[in-house]
C-alpha cells in the first residue's frame, strides 16, 4: 500500500499483519495472556469524552510544550520497542532517529536497552541528541548496567527511564510460537547473549533482565547515574508518589501495552487518579512529570491525557511498524497525521495552546465503567 493511503495510524498494523514475516509481526504484536489489557488500553481512551468551548478564537494553534524541562515543538514522543531491526534491517532505530530530529518534528526519541542498531550508531545519526532518551534494562550484572548508563550520558543521551514493569516478560503466545535465534538481531550486541534456543523473542531478552530490581537500586541510579531518572511501568498512585520522594524526575503510567500483566488497569486511570495527589502535595508539573502511554492512536487520545495533566505520553507500535514497512518516510508521515489531527482537534475543542488544556474540558463520567 503506497503512503498516502495511510490514512491514520491504526493503519500501518493493518498493513503491517499482511507484509511483514510471520514471526516479526508475532514479536510486534504480541502482549499477554488472553490480551485483555491491551484491548482495554485502547478502549479506555475512548471511555473519556470532550466539552468543547465555542466561539474562540481558534486560526492559531500552537502545540508546544515542555517535557523534562526541556522545548519540545509537539507532545508526544516514541516509545522504546526493542529490535526494531527485526522489521527494518537496514533501517532499524537509525532510521527514527532522523525521522525524529527532522527540524518540523523535533520528537524526543526513547532507545531500547534492546535496540538493534548500536547506542554510539544511533547517537550519531542525528545532529541534536538531546533529543535522545535512554529505555534501561537493569541487568543481574549491576557493573555491567552502571557501564551501559555511563556510555548512554557520555553520548550525549539526556534521560534515563527505567523499566518497572518487567520483572518477567509477560506470556505472550503469539511470540512463544516461535523460536528467537541470534540471526535474528546480528547487531545488537546486548542481545547476542541470549542464546539461540529461547523459546520466542520475549523469553530470550528476558534473560537479560533482572527480577531482583527493587527501589534500592532507583535510588541507587537517582544518586549516581547523572541523568534525571524516570520510571517507566508505574501502574499505582502510591509508587508513583514514592517516585517523587525519592528523588525521580518523572514517570511513565504504563502497562507496557499490555504484554506484561494482564489485566493490569489501563494507565489512564492511573492518570486520572495520580495527577491531583499531586498536586495536593504541591509536586508541579515542571517538578516532576507524568507521562502516559498504552493505545494511544488519534491526536485526540492525545488531548484526553493533555487535559488530564500528562507532560507528554508515549506512543510505540504504530511508529515501529511505519518503520518497518516505509523507514524514515513512514515514520514521518505517522508524525504529519498526528499533528494533522491535533491541530484540528484542538480547533474543534476551543483551546488554542497545550498549557491552556485541562481537566474542565473533559467528560470523565464514564472513565472507570470497564
Ligand atoms: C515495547 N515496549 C518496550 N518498553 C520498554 O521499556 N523497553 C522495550 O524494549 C520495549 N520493547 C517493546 C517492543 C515492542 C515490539 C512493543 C510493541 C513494545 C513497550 C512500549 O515502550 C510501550 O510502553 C507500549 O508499547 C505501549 O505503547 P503503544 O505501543 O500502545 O503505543
Amino acid at each position: 500500500a503506497p503512503l498516502s493511503s495511510v490514512f491514520n495510524l491504526h493503519e500501518f498494523e493493518v498493513i503491517a499483519s499482511k507484509a511483514l514475516p510471520e514471526k516479526v509481526y508475532a514479536y510486534y504484536a504480541c502482549s499477554a495472556d488472553d490480551e485483555v489489557s491491551y484491548r482495554q488500553n485502547h478502549h479506555s481512551w475512548a471511555r473519556v469524552f470532550f466539552r468543547p468551548k465555542v466561539l474562540v478564537d481558534v486560526s492559531e494553534i500552537d502545540l508546544r510544550t515542555q517535557m523534562l524541562g526541556q522545548q519540545c515543538r509537539l507532545p508526544f514522543y516514541v516509545s522504546a520497542t526493542a529490535l526494531c531491526g527485526l522489521g527494518n534491517p537496514a533501517g532499524a532505530e537509525c532510521s527514527i532517529a532522523r525521522a525524529c530530529a527532522q527540524p518540523q518534528w523535533r520528537v524526543p526519541q526513547m532507545v531500547s536497552t534492546f535496540s538493534s542498531d548500536p547506542l554510539a550508531k544511533i547517537a550519531a545519526a542525528v545532529e541534536t541528541p538531546q533529543l535522545l532518551w535512554f529505555q534501561l534494562y537493569v541487568g543481574g550484572d549491576r557493573t555491567a548496567t552502571a557501564e551501559l548508563v555511563a556510555q548512554a550520558r557520555a553520548l550525549g543521551l539526556s534521560a534515563l527511564f527505567v523499566t518497572v514493569d518487567a520483572a518477567q516478560p509477560g506470556n505472550r503466545e503469539r511470540d512463544l510460537r516461535f523460536k528467537f535465534s541470534n540471526a535474528d538481531t546480528s547487531k545488537g550486541p546486548s542481545v547476542m547473549a541470549a542464546g539461540q534456543t529461547a523459546q520466542g523473542t520475549s523469553g530470550a531478552l528476558s534473560k537479560l533482565i533482572d527480577p531482583a530490581l527493587s527501589w534500592d537500586d532507583i535510588r541507587a541510579l537517582v544518586r549516581d547515574s547523572g541523568l534525571p531518572v524516570i520510571l517507566k511501568g508505574v501502574q499505582r498512585v502510591d509508587d508513583a508518589l514514592r517516585a517523587a520522594e525519592l528523588g525521580c524526575r518523572g514517570v511513565v503510567l504504563s502497562n507496557h501495552g499490555g504484554r506484561q500483566l494482564d489485566f493490569s488497569v489501563p494507565p489512564v486511570e492511573v492518570l486520572a487518579d495520580l495527577v491531583p495527589e499531586l498536586r495536593k502535595r504541591g509536586i508541579t508539573k515542571e517538578q516532576f512529570d507524568v507521562f502516559v502511554d498504552g493505545g494511544i492512536r488519534r491526536g485526540t487520545d492525545v488531548l484526553k491525557a493533555l487535559c488530564l495533566g500528562a507532560s507528554g505520553v508515549g506512543i510505540a507500535s504504530p511508529f515501529l511498524y511505519a518503520n518497518s514497512l516505509y523507514g524514515q518516510e513512514g515514520v514521518e508521515h505517522a508524525f504529519d497525521l498526528l499533528v494533522k489531527e491535533l491541530v484540528l482537534s484542538m480547533r474543534l475543542l476551543g483551546v488554542t495552546r497545550i498549557e491552556d488544556l485541562n481537566e474542565d474540558l473533559l467528560d470523565l463520567r464514564g472513565l472507570y465503567d470497564r
